[in-house]
């Protein structure tokens, strides 16, 4: 009998014929929920599982005693419980690399509209209130020439600095990574302390992943270290930041602005006054959001299942020490 896999996520013709030429597939097209009847009823044959942004539990891990791989569509894997997963010995796969430039030009964009106040500046064309010349009450700040600093500095962290260093003259400067040489010496990277880090930037950018660690990394302390004028750029996760302490020191002018692609709670809560105010640019987490990023990632998705289910060591395993032996 064929192995059967779940499709909860955005998957094309293509990649779907391509999983079922050996396993039996079931789409879930806009599964919102995990709790969903029809796909609780079907993970009880589940071999493998392939998606985005479902919630996993070790309590949907008891309904699906055969299943082997999750090969999730996104780099991140915070939503998932890695150890009851390693327990069991269900691989998880991600998809790194795939989308590390985009999310890094989604980082850019953010640095440079809110320095520049694009969104701000544009609802005001937009609302017909251009009526004269811009003055300083609109001017925005310079991003060339000064100093960005990066919270993290994996692939995408290393790719946003190299926007920076490389196309706009910027000073780097990291933290919360080990020593990077290489770059280093390709971008006059420096490393810092993290406190050091905040004190000195212009440009607060995060790139760390979301775990025990780093959860509410920044919050009251951490903004009052920054420069009045810093602008802080959030496109990890949101609750790396205490949102509560966010929204106060940017009401109380303690950091000028901030560009958000990620939220504690998503999608944002409409009571939530962030995309409200004129010094916040929020985006609805579009990080790796384009066509070509979005097929590329389902594709190492599709791979990494399909070599996990027929034995094989996927291309991108997030838990090792899970591989049963051959
Ligand atoms: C990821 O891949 O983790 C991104 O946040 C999804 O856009």
């Amino acid at each position: 009998m064929k192995k059967r896999i779940l499709a909860y996520g955005r998957l094309n013709d293509d990649q779907l014929a391509q999983l079922g030429q050996d396993f039996e597939v079931q789409a879930f097209p806009g599964l919102a929920s995990a709790d969903d009847p029809a796909f609780r009823a079907a993970l009880s044959d589940a071999h493998g599982l392939i998606g985005a942004s479902l919630a996993i539990t070790p309590e949907l891990l008891d309904a699906a005693p055969k299943l082997e791989a999750i090969a999730t569509i996104s780099v991140g894997y915070d939503n998932y419980p890695v150890e009851a997963l390693t327990r069991r010995g269900i691989l998880l796969c991600n998809t790194p690399d795939v989308l590390t430039e985009t999310t890094a030009d989604t980082g850019f964009l953010l640095i440079m509209a809110a320095a520049r106040r694009a969104v701000e500046l544009a609802e005001m064309v937009k609302r017909g209130d251009w009526q004269a010349g811009i003055g300083p009450e609109h001017f925005g700040s310079d991003v060339h020439g000064k100093t960005l600093g990066l919270i993290g500095f994996g692939r995408i962290g290393a790719a946003v600095a190299r926007r920076g260093a490389l196309g706009f003259g910027m000073k780097v400067r990291y933290a919360m990574a080990s020593p990077k040489p290489l770059l280093e010496a390709e971008l006059g990277a420096e490393r810092r302390e993290l406190d050091e880090l905040l004190e000195e930037s212009d440009f607060v950018c995060v790139t760390v992943p979301l775990t025990a660690e780093t959860e509410h990394l920044i919050g009251e302390r951490e903004f009052a270290l920054m420069k009045p004028s810093a602008i802080f750029v959030n496109i990890a996760r949101g609750k790396v930041v205490n949102e509560a302490a966010l929204i106060e020191a940017l009401e109380m002018g303690r950091i000028r602005a901030a560009g958000l692609d990620v939220f504690e709670q998503e999608p944002l809560s409409p009571e939530s006054p962030l995309p409200h105010m004129t010094n916040v640019v929020a985006l609805p987490h579009i990080g790796s959001a384009t066509h070509e990023t979005r097929t590329a990632m389902a594709q190492r998705a599709v791979d990494n299942l399909l070599l996990a289910l027929r034995g094989e060591h996927p291309i991108n395993l997030v838990n090792e020490t899970a591989r049963r032996p051959a």
